[in-house]
């Protein structure tokens, strides 16, 4: 579940390492021979403005060059990638950048690649952290079902810079970036597996593997079990399906102190055919990813597992098929939810909300004090915000500004959309006291007051991942397929929390 990938830290000058490929960034702007020739010693500062003089284009901003048969050099060869301008040099880029950077040395089946440390405006320590991250990040594949696996991997990465430190602390610095990128790509692994292979008793295994190797307390409820509880809103949409369903919960208690207990809750829809209400058949493969939010919160529980940060966390992931069958829920039914609230069916497609509602009720008796929700809940996000940023929807001022801080912290994107009372008409129901879909009309915010009915006085932030958990084509850090986004931001959350708490 964690990548074997080797994090080491060179305090060499960059021609002393002995690797594979060296990694070496260009500005366009400030090119100062002095800082450069600290930076990369006498002989490679000259060169690489040898070539710069001779081709800029070279700097800029994602550019890679080549420079093959390098002598007086620990490395086979160099790959030069453009900067850009220093002022445009956020630490997201250097993500982006270091990915470019890692996708080039492994085209050149790079086994051992070093990255070297220059001069930008970021403390040394943030820049590293982002080009661990962007490396681990970009360099992912998704080879599983491959029976002749192409990908080349690379085995170490090093960082080297004769500015740099070598101590226990900045070590343990370049861990921490790679078991939060690590959580990332458990999280993409998850939601790229199909939904044959990846149904909610896999999800369940995952979970297991993660709380014996975490130390978490772990409770998976079965069908029996949600009868029990009175979980008739996600039961209902699991009765279509012949694989089982799985409510997932993970503890993490990392300050006993505190009376805090943050709820993690993803939507874990295995696959969404639509039920009843049957999607169209064009791209509904993709609807094995219907569960990126549990993923998501699988991924990040992974890694507060290894960061133990000091703050509670309760993880739910209510995991279920949406099938059509002669036992499925179908439009016109009334359900009862767990919290007692009955709900109209009129959409079986609608089906996350119904899963979220029980799963947040479930959180409440468990005593979750505030609540962060991910699901990829409604198309109206992918239209409204494209695969930028994810719609947030929230009924606290305060918790909603403490997950935007964080989502800007990792580069991860939201945007909030308003959650006026007038919305609420499209979801009244006439025989039920809500149902379950409000139309075409702010489609995300209708799904978001939904799950809001459920929340009741909790701080709650619901964010949806719909058109962010997946991407058609490479972007940055990102590469084709799932995504792993929200795992960062939660793992940012938790461990802001935990510096509040110090
Ligand atoms: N899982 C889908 C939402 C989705 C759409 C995710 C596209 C990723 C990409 C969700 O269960 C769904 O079907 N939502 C419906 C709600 C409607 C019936 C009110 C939708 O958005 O069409
Ligand atoms: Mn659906
Ligand atoms: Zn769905």
């Amino acid at each position: 579940m964690v990548s074997n990938i080797l994090i080491e830290s060179a305090v060499v000058l960059p021609v002393d390492v002995f690797c594979d490929t060296l990694i070496i960034g260009l500005f366009e702007d400030s090119l100062n021979s002095e800082d450069m020739s600290r930076a990369y010693g006498k002989p490679l500062a000259n060169l690489i403005n040898s070539i710069f003089r001779d081709q800029p284009e070279c700097s800029r901003f994602a550019e890679t060059s080549i420079i093959y048969n390098t002598t007086e050099c620990g490395a086979k060869r160099i790959i030069l990638i453009g900067l850009g301008t220093k002022a445009k040099l956020t630490l997201d880029k250097i993500r982006e950048l270091s990915a470019t950077a890692i996708r080039a040395a492994k085209k050149l089946k790079s086994r051992t690649v070093a990255t070297a440390m220059y001069n930008s405006d970021h403390n040394l320590s943030d820049a590293a952290i982002s080009i661990i991250q962007g490396a681990i990040l970009g360099g992912y594949e998704f080879n599983n079902y491959k029976t002749d696996p192409k990908a080349s991997n690379v085995e170490k990465m090093i960082i080297v810079g004769p500015d740099l430190r070598n101590d226990q602390h900045w070590l343990n610095m370049l861990e921490d970036a790679k078991i939060i990128a690590d959580g990332v790509n458990l999280a993409r692994d998850l939601t790229n597996h199909p939904s044959c292979f990846m149904n909610p008793s896999q999800m369940a295994f995952v979970a297991r593997n993660i709380a014996s190797q975490c130390g978490f307390e772990i409770n998976v409820l079965d069908k029996c079990d949600m009868e029990k509880q009175k979980m008739n809103a996600m039961l209902a949409v699991t009765r279509g399906s012949e694989t089982p369903p799985k409510l997932i919960t993970l503890k993490y208690l990392g300050n006993p102190q505190s009376k805090e207990l943050i709820s993690f809750v993803g939507k874990g829809i295995t696959f969404d055919s639509g039920g009843i209400s049957l999607k169209p058949s064009e791209k509904m493969g993709d609807m094995k990813g219907d569960m990126a939010g549990g993923a998501a919160v699988l991924g990040a529980m992974q890694a507060i597992g290894h960061l133990k940060p000091k703050a509670n966390i309760l993880a739910i992931i209510p995991c279920s098929e949406n099938m059509p069958s002669g036992h499925a829920f179908k439009p016109g039914d009334v359900i009862s939810s767990m919290s007692g609230k009955t709900i109209e069916i009129i959409s079986t497609d609608a089906e996350g909300r119904l899963l979220l509602a029980d799963a947040i009720t479930y959180a409440r008796k468990l005593g979750a004090t505030k609540i962060v929700d991910l699901a990829t809940l409604t198309g109206a996000c992918v239209v409204a915000l494209g695969n930028v940023a994810s719609g947030l929807i929230s009924n606290s001022d305060d918790w909603s500004q403490e997950v935007i801080r964080a989502s800007k912290q990792t580069g991860e994107k939201v945007w909030p959309l308003p959650t006026f009372d007038e919305y609420l008409g499209q979801i009244k129901s006439d025989i039920a006291d809500l149902k379950n879909s409000g139309g075409r009309m702010a489609g995300t915010i209708t799904a978001g007051l939904f799950i809001k009915q459920f929340v009741d006085d909790l701080p709650w932030v619901h964010i949806d991942i719909a058109g962010t958990s997946d991407i058609d084509k490479i972007s940055g850090y990102n590469v084709k397929g799932a995504t792993g986004v929200g795992v960062r931001t939660l793992i940012q959350l938790a461990q802001n929390l935990s510096t509040d708490a110090c």
